[in-house]
């Protein structure tokens, strides 16, 4: 069996590539933060299906010397799928650097600093790494400049990584449209979510599964390196 760290994996989007990938035979790391109590239920419905093929690996992706202690904690990897990430309405007025280093530590240094510090385990595997953006990587959404901002350069570390890491290990990324409405205080009205429907082209959100099944897509997809997959129902041709 193959073994993935999905980072975030505890609930919403990384909970079900966790089940996905399950499902296909990964060994899965479920690293979470604040989500313990999760995570360790995810983890129990996994090894009841299959005796030891989870477990869950705690740490701040704020905080260098806790992604250090994640990276010293997975002995085998094949898989890396970089989820985690923060999300809060914040216009630029109110930004301040506590922002900019939370919002960057969270969704760029700590994915870059995981692939780095996971490479060689990486390597010896033939292993690959998967990044999980947003289509606002591209087409910025308004009061979220630092969000965009760091999802812009998870989508460059993605091709830069893929270039310098090939071959042994490719690296490819999934960008989302709207899969789940945020939570906890980046909550949106209903106006708002009608708005947002209305502009994609499928006229529904994606579903948590549409993310995990693109990811198992590209985990098994030997010759894909350096490509990042819009999972957005057609949301970018009306942006
Ligand atoms: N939801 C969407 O519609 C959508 C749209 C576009 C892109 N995306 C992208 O898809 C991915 C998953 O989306 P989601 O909505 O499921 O994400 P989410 O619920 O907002 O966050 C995923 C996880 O990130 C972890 N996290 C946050 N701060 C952390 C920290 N300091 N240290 C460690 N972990 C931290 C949290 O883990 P704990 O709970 O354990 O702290 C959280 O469960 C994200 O990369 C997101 O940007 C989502």
């Amino acid at each position: 069996m193959k073994t993935a760290l999905i980072t975030g994996g505890a609930a919403r989007i990384g909970a079900q590539i966790a089940k996905t990938l399950h499902k296909n035979n990964f060994k899965i790391i479920i690293h979470c933060n604040q989500s313990k109590d999760k995570a360790q239920l995810l983890c129990d419905e996994l090894n009841l299906s299959k005796a030891d093929s989870a477990k869950v690996v705690v740490g701040d992706l704020n905080n260098i010397d806790s992604i250090n202690s994640i990276i010293d904690s997975v002995s085998l990897i094949d898989l890396l799928v970089n989820n985690a990430s923060v999300f809060y309405p914040l216009s630029v007025d109110e930004s301040n650097s506590e922002n900019w280093n939370n919002i960057l530590n969270i969704n760029l240094k700590a994915p870059f600093f995981l692939a780095k510090g996971l490479s060689h385990k990486l390597t010896s595997n033939k292993g690959s790494i998967i990044n999980i953006i947003d289509i606002h990587a591209d087409r910025p959404l308004k009061n979220h400049s630092i969000y965009n901002i760091s999802k812009a350069g998870l989508k460059m570390l993605t091709l830069t990584l893929a270039k310098e890491l090939a071959p042994s290990i490719r690296v490819n990324g999934v960008s989302p449209g709207s899969i789940l409405w945020p939570q906890e205080g980046a909550e949106i009205s209903e106006d708002q979510k009608i708005l947002m429907l209305e502009r994609i082209a499928l006229k529904r959100q994606g579903s948590p599964q549409d993310i995990a099944d693109t990811v198992l897509f590209l985990a098994n997809s030997n010759y894909l390196t350096g490509q990042i997959i819009n999972v957005d129902g057609g949301r970018t041709l009306n942006q």
